[in-house]
């Protein structure tokens, strides 16, 4: 996720200072997408002329980068557009050159920042390479900005080319998912944004009422309005029914042209500061923001879709809409894992050949698979999810792997060898044990790999080579969606380092098919949202403690529900290994003990079975968590079921029940669920 921003004003004087504070105000609200670098363009001291400040790290390093430029802050302009980005990265490292705005040229003839990824990047890149375009990044966005200049320098010089024409026939050529702003010296005061899966709004802001509101102007078809914009056109004109084009009049009440300003945001925190009137775009709509005027186009005028955007009033404080329509990002972050699934899986697993291929691992594979043992290190959630794929990881490869604490590691000083490779997992690539564990594995010569979703943080800088899990910024302080990430890259990992195992094929292809499934099966799941609220509103609140029982693959779910009821609802939980309650856990079981047994069907269901009838047999009345079909379960049980997957997936698909009943419990228990007490979303001091 990355975070785009555009400030536009018309008649309207301003200074190139206070563009630029627009600017950095608007790219702060959106740093909770991303927080790299960032990056911004202004018009220069001429119209020909675009000026460019990139910085690594957070927007307060570009705010005190263009701080110390000699450049002249008090120049006004009456009409000005100009763009800004924060970045997340996905494609290249961290840099400034990386950074957004990138550009045509080293004239800056066009500049785009974008939020998204552009999947057919490197057709698009080699033949710009063959037409003689040298690319200074290793983005998918600059071939965006360079395609624009090809298109404009070969344009037919008898026709005139319109802003929109010449991005609607950029945009026919992509693929992905983007929201993309584009600025051009060949279009001064001109700005042209669209949007593919990525979302970007338009704010509105005038001093006095306008005279007719967007919604009442529809008007023209394609022949009568030029895509250029064209004249302003009353809104009283006979309008024949629309199709592909609105526009309006800046008139005022009193009949005369009047300032007006826009934002361009990737989501509305960056807007609402300045305006609460913003429009939302639709995937294809192709805006043209010109002399004051906003035009929304259709990409394809023969697609059927109005370019009608009604203009919607934001009602919501600021926390609210980085929220969404959730009441606590924890709450989000659970939902959007039908999507942040497949940004880890995206652009790495090919579903028709069943071929996984991680960029990052790729030089360093042979050696992953001579080497004596793979030790997984980690913290928390991120350990869980090397408990989690740690059997697969021993099948496939057939490769021991020990799974370690990463306190507990430094606290043995654990023997470790050149020929050991030491895998570091961590969200924020920035916990302290995990980083002293990283060095201790490095000073001893082993091959050091990181998992982690924060491109530019410690562990990923400092380890020799990895993976980035691309779930997307995590705020909640309970860790939700990166446990899912991680735990895909994990098993993507290990279906690559086993791709030269024919005897494994079959059951690659297998996960492979299952892969693909599961965003549909991560839905189903949310979908019985309402029911977990209800089990912990009436069934757990009013516990003291909770035990969470299974074994083999849902161990680790076991281990990870209990952190997450304990860290947000101050419950006492424990995860249990199923086939370690005779040995002192049943001692607990009674009437009075709520128990969560998972039990999905998969080789070690018998022995779970058994589990519930020790438990059952002690008076213990246990919830389940079983697979959607099995009818093998008394009806005396309340049950929670979910779709049934491949045995090594299916804990992705247990844990989400219980990070729903953990957050319905803070909920229901006053906690400030994305930040409960004595807790820091980087544990950064060791
Ligand atoms: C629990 C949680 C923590 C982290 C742990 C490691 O919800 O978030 O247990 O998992 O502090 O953090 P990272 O993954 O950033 O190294």
């Amino acid at each position: 996720m990355c975070g785009i921003f555009a400030y536009l004003n018309y008649l309207n004087v301003k200074d190139r200072k206070t563009i630029i504070d627009i600017l950095i105000s608007g790219l702060s609200r959106l740093e909770y997408r991303g927080y790299d670098s960032a990056g911004l363009a202004v018009d220069g001291d001429n119209e020909t002329e675009v000026i460019l400040f990139k910085q690594v790290g957070k927007v307060a390093a570009l705010k005190k980068l263009v701080s110390e430029q000699k450049v002249d802050f008090e120049k006004e302009f009456v009409n000005h557009c100009s763009m800004a980005h924060t970045r997340w990265a996905t494609h290249g490292q961290p840099s400034m050159t990386n950074s957004h705005p990138h550009r045509s040229d080293p004239k800056n003839e066009f500049t785009v920042v974008h939020n998204g990824i552009i999947t057919n990047y490197k057709e698009l890149k080699t033949l710009l390479e063959n037409k003689g375009y040298r690319f200074e990044s290793d983005t998918d966005t600059e071939v965006v900005a360079k395609f624009a200049k090809y298109l404009y320098d070969t344009r037919n010089p008898n026709q005139n080319l319109s802003f929109t024409a010449l991005v609607k026939d950029v945009v026919k050529k992509l693929e992905g998912a983007f929201a993309l702003i584009f600025k051009s010296v060949h279009y001064p005061h001109e700005m042209v944004a669209t949007r593919r899966g990525s979302p970007l709004l338009v704010g509105v802001k005038t001093a006095k009422k306008l005279k007719v509101d967007f919604v009442d102007v529809e008007f023209g078809s394609d022949e009568k309005i030029p895509e250029s914009g064209g004249g302003l056109l009353s809104p009283n004109d006979a309008v024949p029914k629309l199709r592909h084009s609105q526009s309006r009049t800046f008139l005022s009440e009193d009949g005369l042209p009047q300032p007006i300003e826009y934002f361009l945001a990737s989501d509305p925190s960056a807007v609402v500061e300045h305006t609460k009137r913003v429009l939302y775009l639709e995937d294809d709509d192709i805006a043209h923001i010109s002399e004051g005027e906003l035009h929304i186009h259709r990409l394809r005028s023969d697609d059927g879709r109005s370019a009608i955007r009604s203009i919607q009033t934001l009602e919501l404080e600021l926390a609210k809409i980085m929220k969404g329509s959730f009441d606590h990002f924890m709450q989000k972050e659970i939902f959007e894992q039908p999507e942040s699934v497949v940004n880890t899986m995206r652009g790495r697993v090919n579903f028709d050949n069943h071929k996984v291929t991680l960029g990052g691992l790729k030089a360093y594979l042979a050696t992953i698979r001579r080497c004596r043992r793979i030790v997984f290190c980690a913290c928390g959630t991120s350990y869980h999810s090397c408990i989690a794929t740690r059997a697969i990881f021993e099948e496939l490869t057939e490769i021991p792997v020990s799974v370690e604490l990463a306190s507990d590691f430094l606290d043995r000083k654990t023997p470790i060898f050149r020929d050991d490779v030491c895998v570091f997992v961590s969200q924020s690539g920035e916990t302290a044990d995990t980083i002293l564990a990283l060095r201790y594995c490095l000073e001893r010569g082993a091959l050091c790999l990181g998992i982690t979703n924060t491109v530019g943080s410690t562990i990923s800088r400092e380890t020799h080579c990895g993976v980035h899990i691309n779930a997307g910024p995590e705020i909640g302080v309970a860790s939700t969606k990166a446990y899912t990430s991680q735990f895909i890259a994990l098993v993507m990992m290990s279906i690559q380092l086993s791709e030269d195992r024919t005897s494994m094929t079959q059951r690659r292809n297998e996960i492979i098919d299952e892969l693909k499934k599961l965003p549909e099966y991560i839905k189903q799941v949310l979908n019985m949202d309402k029911e977990l609220q209800e089990l912990a509103k009436n069934d757990l609140n009013k516990e003291k403690s909770l035990l969470i029982m299974g074994r083999g693959f849902q161990n680790a779910t076991c281990l990870e529900g209990a952190l997450k009821i304990k860290e947000v609802s101050y419950m006492h939980s424990e995860g249990i290994l199923a086939g370690e309650l005779k040995h002192g856990p049943l001692a607990l079981i009674d009437s009075d003990m709520p128990v969560i047994l998972i039990m999905t069907k998969d080789s070690l269901y018998p022995k779970v079975q058994s589990a519930l009838q020790q438990v059952t047999a002690r008076k213990g009345k246990p919830i389940i968590i079983c697979n959607e079909g099995d009818d093998g379960i008394e009806v005396q049980y309340v049950k929670i079921r979910v779709p049934q997957t491949v045995d090594c997936l299916q804990g992705i698909l247990t844990i989400i029940p219980l990070q729903l009943l953990s957050y319905h419990l803070a909920v229901l228990r006053g906690i400030d669920v994305d930040f409960p007490r004595n807790l820091a979303k980087s544990v950064s001091i060791g």
